[in-house]
């Protein structure tokens, strides 16, 4: 039995390792001040984070799901409202969706980057869609040029899902500030992480951020009084003490990640298996690195042997989850969805990498004794002709109300697509 310390798919250690110190005093600030709730490391948070992410406006929440979920009743959906996502994201994105009283509608991804189809989404639209939520998937910007263009000509709001995107980079500008606004999430084992759960909305919108100044606290600004009825979903002065540490190493981890994400394609290149593409770029932050394989479980399991953990993102679509049976509406094929399902397998990937722990990896992924080949080939699946189509059968489409009107009850700014 090897007694080699394992190579772990995220290592929050050694992160914790680096910071010890900073992490300590930033704490330490938070207990001395006993200011634990919202106050002046939250309020110094949102405005670096903001500033970092070039929009007016960051809200810390809760958590990415709260974010979303936010963004999403802020626009006003209605019963039969759909918004489109990709088909094999975090059953988070969906879950906003439902929980805003909206119908999930879900595309196909592209097979070179793995976000969601363009040509996909144009094709799902219908007199139903209020938003579409592009998740950049993996650390990757979704291919936001176009799908603005689409959003806009049908008058269609913007909400980036970047959970996983904290410093990616579309055509100069970062992913939360390319939409009508963004999701975030701080889970610990992001790009950007704290230490527990947290999220922020980041946004242009000077509305939909003062509603949800008030919708996070109760609905309230003012102490026991409350303007609507609101939630308690805040971003904690601890969570945002640690975030403001790790905001400072962000773009340094980040260029770690892509150098980790190189070694790993130059290393790979002669295996029989799928890479993610164009890893060098700033427009990705590696927060996962997939690889496409046959034998997938065969292979995890394998790597695990040799003292490599790995993960899968994500071994079920959203609509074949039981929890959305009759709850979500798929007006395409799947194919790609379907198959990244049973084919992807990510590798470790983190700042904190050695170029020990990577041979590591590579070596055993050589090693697998079988053919590491991914079965079958999927070619771009959408040229707009196939989603046109109603068939989805993989899953059950959800009866929909006729087209209701769509009065702004949201924030005013927060409900058309116009204003961004
Ligand atoms: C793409 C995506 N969206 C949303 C979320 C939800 O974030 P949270 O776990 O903070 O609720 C996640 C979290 O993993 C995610 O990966």
């Amino acid at each position: 039995m090897s007694t080699q310390r394992p190579v772990y798919f995220v290592d929050l250690q050694r992160q914790y390792e680096e910071l010890k110190d900073e992490i300590g005093a930033a704490v330490g600030r938070v207990f001395s001040s006993a200011g634990f709730i919202l106050g002046a490391e939250v309020e110094a948070f949102e405005r670096e984070f903001a500033e970092y992410c070039g929009v007016k406006h960051c809200v810390g929440v809760g958590s990415g799901l709260d974010a979303l979920t936010f963004i999403l009743r802020g626009l006003g959906l209605k019963p039969g409202d759909e918004v489109i996502l990709p088909g094999n994201t975090f059953i988070a994105t969906a879950l906003a969706v439902t929980h805003a009283g909206g119908t999930p509608v879900l595309v196909d991804h592209d097979p070179k980057t793995y976000t969601m189809d363009a040509a996909c989404f144009a094709a799902a639209i219908n007199a139903r869609t209020r938003a579409v939520v592009p998740v950049h998937l993996y650390g990757r910007a979704a291919e936001m040029g176009r799908i603005n263009a689409i959003a806009s000509e049908h008058g269609i709001a913007v909400v980036e899902d970047a959970a996983q995107a904290h410093g990616a980079v579309y055509n100069g500008r970062r992913c939360g500030s390319l939409g009508f606004a963004a999701a975030f999430s701080f889970y610990p084992g992001k790009n950007l992480g704290g230490a527990g759960d947290g999220g922020a909305v980041v946004t242009d919108s000077d509305s939909l951020a003062a509603w949800l100044r008030q919708a996070r606290n109760y609905g309230s600004t003012v102490k026991y009084h409350h303007e609507m009825v609101g939630y308690n979903s805040r971003l904690d002065a601890i969570q945002a003490a640690v975030l403001r540490v790790k905001l400072r190493r962000l773009d340094r981890w980040n260029a770690l990640r892509r150098q980790a994400a190189e070694r790993y394609c130059s290393e790979l290149t002669e295996l029989p298996i799928g890479l993610p593409v164009d890893v060098s770029g700033e427009s990705h932050v590696h927060h996962v690195f997939p690889i496409r394989c046959g034998r997938r479980d065969d292979v995890a399991k394998h790597l695990q042997s040799c003292g490599v953990q790995t993960g899968v993102h994500y071994p079920i679509p959203i609509h074949q989850q039981p929890a959305y049976r009759r709850k979500c509406r798929v007006p395409g094929r799947m194919p790609f969805t379907e198959s990244i399902a049973t084919q992807l397998l990510s590798l470790p990937m983190h700042p904190h990498l050695t170029r020990d722990d990577i041979d590591r990896v590579v070596q055993a992924l050589r090693t697998f004794p079988g053919d590491l080949a991914p079965v079958g080939r999927v070619s771009a699946t959408c040229q707009g002709e196939v989603c046109t189509t109603a068939s989805a059968p993989l899953s059950e489409t959800v009866l929909l109300r006729p087209a209701a009107a769509r009065p702004d009850n949201g924030p005013r700014a927060a409900g058309t697509a116009s204003r961004h």
